[in-house]
């Protein structure tokens, strides 16, 4: 690794790419790392247990790359391991050191798309489980009533890239339905999974077309240029050369490929071997 102090950006997979692209569109200025822990995603329907085990320990690598700062650009890792992480783990390893999710960031805005005040959540069964966008959103905007659905299939088609065939129509319209049939007044769907803004044409075109579909990827942005300004001390401690890195526990050619689809432009990863 060249780059001193690179903001460290986690996903199981691929879908944290999504929310990346946006982080560097916003703040170009500083370095990157990114790691898609491929090899043992999916980690929507692993325990509680697992999730954080895992992500614990990818966290703990991008501290070992020189990160101060780690986003985990992952609902499931977001909802089932961060406030472990803060709270136990970050005292004892580095109270200086910090990990942000990306639920905070969207339950803090979500309120403001909707005028009917009914959002669907379109989610891992991970995410879903831990009602962590439900008890959040409750806090910022209590009177807003919140809908789940869990998409199981969705993030293995993703990871498969199965983009466009049969059973990813079969699946998405699936999802969808399940989700509107809870409540004809919902009229905003957050896509509560970095994988999703992958699916986003054909999320579209089995929703209503005034559905308004939100992807995180600018919402975090936005938050995360706001937390850089409010927090100096961090701010300071994370390098600025314009510098990126990629790594993936699976296989590089499979993440190069897929990444410029879910990045918009070539990326070449290393590998990275966990236990
Ligand atoms: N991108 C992850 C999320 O936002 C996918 C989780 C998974 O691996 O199932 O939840």
């Amino acid at each position: 690794m060249q780059t001193a102090n690179p903001i460290g950006v986690f996903d199981s997979g691929y879908g944290g790419l999504t929310v990346l692209k946006e982080i560097i569109h916003k703040l170009p200025q500083y370095d990157y790392v990114y790691l898609g822990d491929n090899a043992r995603a999916p980690y929507g329907n692993r325990s509680f247990e697992t999730v954080y085990r895992y992500t614990l320990e990818c966290v703990k690598w991008f501290f070992d790359q020189g990160s101060h700062l780690v986003v985990l650009a992952c609902n499931t890792a977001s909802a089932k391991a961060l406030r472990t992480i803060q709270q136990n783990d970050l005292p004892k390893i580095d109270k200086d050191k910090r990990v942000l999710g990306v639920i905070r960031p969207t339950t803090e805005l979500i309120g403001n798309y909707s005028e009917s005040k009914h959002i669907g959540i379109l989610a891992t069964s991970g995410t879903v489980s831990s009602s962590s966008y439900v008890l959040e959103i409750e806090k910022f905007y209590p009177g807003l009533r919140v809908y789940q659905q869990a998409c199981p299939m969705w993030v293995p088609l993703v990871e498969n890239n199965e983009y466009d065939n049969h059973g990813t129509d079969f699946f998405v319209k699936k999802y969808i339905q399940q989700l509107l049939g809870q409540d004809e007044a919902i009229d905003t769907i957050l896509l509560a999974c970095t994988h999703y803004p992958l699916l986003l044409e054909k999320i579209k075109e089995y929703s209503p077309a005034d559905m308004k579909i939100l992807a995180q990827g600018e919402i975090v942005a936005e938050s995360l240029a706001h937390y850089l300004k409010r927090h100096p001390e961090v701010e300071s401690k994370c390098s600025k050369d314009g510098k990126r890195e990629f790594y993936t526990t699976d296989s590089t050619e499979d993440f190069d490929n897929h990444a410029r689809i879910f990045f918009g432009e070539p990326v070449r990863s290393k590998h990275l071997n966990l236990s």
